[in-house]
């Protein structure tokens, strides 16, 4: 049976409404969450983006979902975020051994070590920018999208002086900008989108011909160098695919650069701590995650049957795990809508912390870059926390918006660099 069960059968109940796409559209990152408490359900049945889905919250629910083979990504997502954020051939389109032998290239170029190099050369970068603008009042998300930039492109072994960094800044933003769009403004990224794919691909020929010296340990080779499951070397089109997976959510990071910023304003008790203890840069930067709204869930299509909370699933079921309603689930985070980094002290969240997916990374579509945002974080806030500042915070409007996807706080948070 299909998940177009008679209702009497059904265990999970009906969002009660013929189709909700609007409504989340409207409502943004509230409204699993509304409808989770209002129907005291951790799951619920609802039309959404044309088809059939089940939104579900929770640890049981981000373990369902995450079960190895279980929820293929490709064909769940629209066609519009697809291919602003992914595109065919890319990891999060693939299943199987494919999958894991692809993603096993992304956990070894994302490990400690080059994590770590990443968080060093923003540290150079940011450095470099701050003094280059001071005095001036920019939006803080902004400047940490152009710096992450040009710390991208160096850590993939690309030599910085033949990338425009502003313009490529511009559209690997607009890139996760516009994904949630549909329209004229979701077409601009798309069509941009191809252009950065092209450039991409020619830098995967460079590496592979030794027009450009790039080092044998560098993203870039590692990347250049990959073969597919049958041991074929990947055709460029789609390294690139996956030379801009590497890109892309780095500069993202630069909205998390944004709602750490955001978050120190708001709790300035923490200065001291970050400054000096790096135990508590990490539980802040932990916090941020959990507490500030990035992606509001990820889809998934069944590829087996399965039951979750008496649902069957059939293979072709969509569902949506709602990760910043289980990052706010308030049976498993206490005082879940307070921001507290103290609630990570010792190592022990206290609950299911997914804004980067859920299950296990090797085997799941679970995000390879944990470790490398949450390194380009610590390494913000201790910058940031320093003394003297490098920056302060004129007065503005410091409230965000849930209804809008992607969340930022207003203007990117303007600060103005010290002079
Ligand atoms: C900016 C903060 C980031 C957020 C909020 C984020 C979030 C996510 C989410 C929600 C997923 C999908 C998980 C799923 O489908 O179950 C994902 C997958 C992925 N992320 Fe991230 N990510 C971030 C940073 C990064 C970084 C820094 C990298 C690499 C440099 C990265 C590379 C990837 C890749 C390659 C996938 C696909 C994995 C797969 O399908 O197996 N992400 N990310």
């Amino acid at each position: 049976m299909s998940s177009e069960q008679t209702p009497h059968e059904e265990p999970l109940p009906s969002a009660g409404s013929l189709d909700d796409s609007l409504a989340f559209l409207r409502e943004g990152y509230g409204y699993g969450g509304r409808r989770f408490s209002r129907l005291r359900a951790d799951g619920f049945r609802t039309r959404l983006l044309g088809r059939t889905t089940v939104v579900m919250r929770g640890r049981e629910a981000a373990e369902a979902f995450s079960a190895p083979d279980r929820m293929s990504r490709g064909s769940a997502i629209p066609a519009s975020a697809m291919h602003l954020l992914q595109d065919e051939g890319s990891v999060q389109s693939l299943s199987g051994v494919a999958h894991r032998h692809r993603k096993r290239m992304f956990l070894e170029l994302l490990d400690d070590e080059y994590a770590e190099r990443l968080a060093e050369r923003f540290a150079a970068d940011w450095a470099e920018a701050v003094s280059a603008e001071a005095g001036r009042t920019v939006s803080l998300a902004e400047l940490c999208s152009r710096v992450l930039t040009k710390s991208a492109v160096a850590w993939c072994g690309i030599p910085v002086r033949l990338v425009e960094v502003d313009r490529l800044a511009e559209r690997l933003g607009a890139m996760v900008e516009h994904a949630g769009h549909v329209g004229p403004r979701n077409w601009l990224a798309r069509a941009r989108r191809r252009g950065v794919e092209r450039w991409a691909a020619e830098a995967v020929t460079a590496s592979r011909t030794g027009r450009l010296a790039v080092p044998s340990d560098a993203p870039l080779s590692i990347v250049a160098r990959q073969t597919g499951a049958d041991g074929a070397l990947l055709d460029a089109g789609t390294a690139a695919v996956e030379l801009l997976n590497l890109l892309r959510p780095i500069v993202a990071i630069s909205r998390y650069l944004a709602f750490s910023a955001h978050a120190l304003e708001r709790h300035s008790g923490w200065r001291k701590a970050l400054r000096s203890d790096a135990e508590a840069r990490l539980d802040f930067a932990q916090e941020v995650r959990r507490w500030y709204p990035f992606f509001p869930g990820v889809l998934g299509t069944a590829t087996a049957p399965f039951e979750w909370h008496g649902h069957r699933f059939e293979p072709g079921d969509r569902a949506m795990l709602d990760l910043y309603a289980t990052d706010h689930d308030p049976a498993e985070w206490t005082q879940a809508d307070d921001f507290e980094p103290g609630r990570f002290l010792g190592g022990a969240p206290g609950g299911p912390l997914v804004p980067q997916g859920a299950g296990d990374v090797a085997s799941g579509h679970r995000c390879p870059g944990e470790g490398a945002t949450v390194a380009v974080m610590t390494r913000f806030l201790a910058l940031a926390a320093a003394e003297p500042a490098p920056y302060s915070v004129p007065d503005q409007d410091l409230r965000i918006s849930l209804r809008r996807v992607p969340a930022l706080p207003p203007g990117g948070l303007r600060v103005r660099l010290r002079g």
